[in-house]
């Protein structure tokens, strides 16, 4: 895509199967127009809505229009700031012992252990009540079997009736049943114990419809859980690759952000006000974000013909929005290869265009977990490098689009512990 955007220009069409019109953007303009200004005549493509939510469930992510925004409205007040705070009491004991047990061989394949730290604390973040190993082994193990399978059926969809000859669609129906019914018999035991807790699942039990009063119902409670275990561990625990690749390969910034820890927190647990103070860490999250956006791509599709920018977008359209290629345009970003925390300092901040970075998307289906994503990866920064020094620069490693943006090898780490 990115030799096509240099072949092309800025937005280039497509067809997909000779039929169907696609069109590719990496243009700022072209970007905000579909996702917040008119965001009103775009959906999400069948990709979400179709194959993952059959897989997953109706929850925040895979759903659309007002039943999507009736859940919104509900959702978003358990992601306020004082709902966070709770949840990094949660989080800093959850991250600790991840840490102390990790057991430094050669190197650490740091690749493999965010992804089990991230997954493990969204386990907590929802369910604070602790899940079974068993269970937790489970989880983890079916959810990557089925985002391979999703995306199989995504990049071979020719494959189709193959997959159901074969068996291999039952089995993963019945991988996805085993998983839900994981979840719902958390649930479940929640309800039954009748002790809250302070996580996120209680949240979604406490939220109440403005209209009815009422509560959600089991099958909204299970569905709106499996999307935020989903949407809730896959993304973080790359940025946090990465950012750990990016850290070991620019000693100055290893450095200052070691020191940045070293002098707000003096060796001390964070709270959540801590984490306002450490701005240079924050910085160094949002680059990351910048150089390997780990929601790469956005897709929607046009409801009706519409104009932007001199550009016809005609109705029925697939429209593919190219986020790595934005943070990556030398128009918007200079030397955009470079890692240059600086450039998200306050009054940088104010001199960028909008949507030239996004990370999180935008517009009214904004990531509901970027607040909760950012303390995430602050505080597991702030563990890991009160504990570890860095000895050696990763080796390079390139990237490898999957769901999300996925180093293309595991990353060995060299570590010494503090
Ligand atoms: C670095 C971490 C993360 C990144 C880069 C990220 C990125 C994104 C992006 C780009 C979208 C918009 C997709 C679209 O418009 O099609 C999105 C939506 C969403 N994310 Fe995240 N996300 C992250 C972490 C999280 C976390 C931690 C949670 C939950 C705890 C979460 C839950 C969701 C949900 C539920 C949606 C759907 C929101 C809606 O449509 O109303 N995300 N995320």
């Amino acid at each position: 895509m990115s030799d096509n955007f240099q072949k092309y220009g800025r937005t280039y069409s497509f067809h997909i199967g000779g039929v169907k019109k696609g069109i590719a953007t990496v243009d700022p303009a072209v970007i905000q127009h579909i996702l917040q200004k008119n965001n009103r005549n775009y959906r999400k493509s069948n990709i979400q809505t179709g194959v993952l939510k059959k897989y997953v469930g109706g929850g925040l992510l895979t759903s659309e229009g007002a039943y999507w925004l009736k859940q919104r409205r509900l959702i978003q007040p358990g992601f306020h700031h004082d709902r966070l705070k709770e949840l990094v009491n949660l989080m800093n004991p959850e991250i600790d012992h991840y840490f102390q047990e990790l057991s430094l061989d050669s190197s650490v394949d740091i690749s493999a252990t965010t992804h089990t730290l991230a997954f493990n604390i969204i386990a907590k973040a929802l369910f604070s009540t602790s899940i079974g190993a068993e269970d937790m082994r489970l989880l983890s193990e079916n959810l990557n079997i089925l985002q391979e399978f999703i995306i199989q059926q995504v990049r071979q969809p020719y494959k189709l009736p193959w997959f159901k000859i074969s068996g291999l669609m039952r089995h993963h129906d019945k991988l996805a049943q085993q998983t839900k019914g994981i979840i719902l018999n958390l649930i479940r035991q929640r309800v039954a114990s009748g002790v809250p807790q302070n996580d996120l699942l209680q949240m979604l039990l406490d939220a109440r419809y403005e209209d009815t009063g009422k509560g959600m119902t089991e099958q909204q409670l299970l569905d709106e859980s499996m999307i935020l275990f989903v949407a809730g561990h896959e993304t973080s625990a790359n940025a946090l690759a990465w950012i750990f690749y990016l850290l070991s390969r620019h000693p100055d910034s290893l450095e200052k952000i070691t020191s940045e820890i070293e002098h707000v927190l003096a060796g001390q647990t964070p709270t959540f006000t801590d984490l306002t103070q450490l701005s240079y860490t924050r910085q160094v999250i949002e680059e990351a974000l910048r150089i390997y956006p780990p929601a790469w791509v956005i897709d929607r599709v046009a409801l009706e013909e519409d104009e932007v920018a001199g550009l016809i977008l005609p109705k029925g359209a697939l429209m593919i929005i190219y986020v790595y290629g934005t943070h990556h345009d030398p128009d918007l970003w200079e030397a955009p290869e470079a890692f240059n925390p600086e450039r998200f300092s306050p009054e940088n901040k104010l001199a960028q265009t909008p949507f030239a970075y996004f990370p999180f998307g935008g517009g009214p289906r904004l990531c509901i977990g970027n607040n909760f994503a950012m303390m995430e990866m602050q505080l597991v920064l702030v563990h890991f490098l009160q504990k570890f020094q860095i000895t050696a620069p990763a080796k390079s490693v390139e990237i490898r689009p999957m769901v999300t943006l996925r180093p293309k090898k595991p990353i060995h780490l060299k570590l010494i512990k503090r």
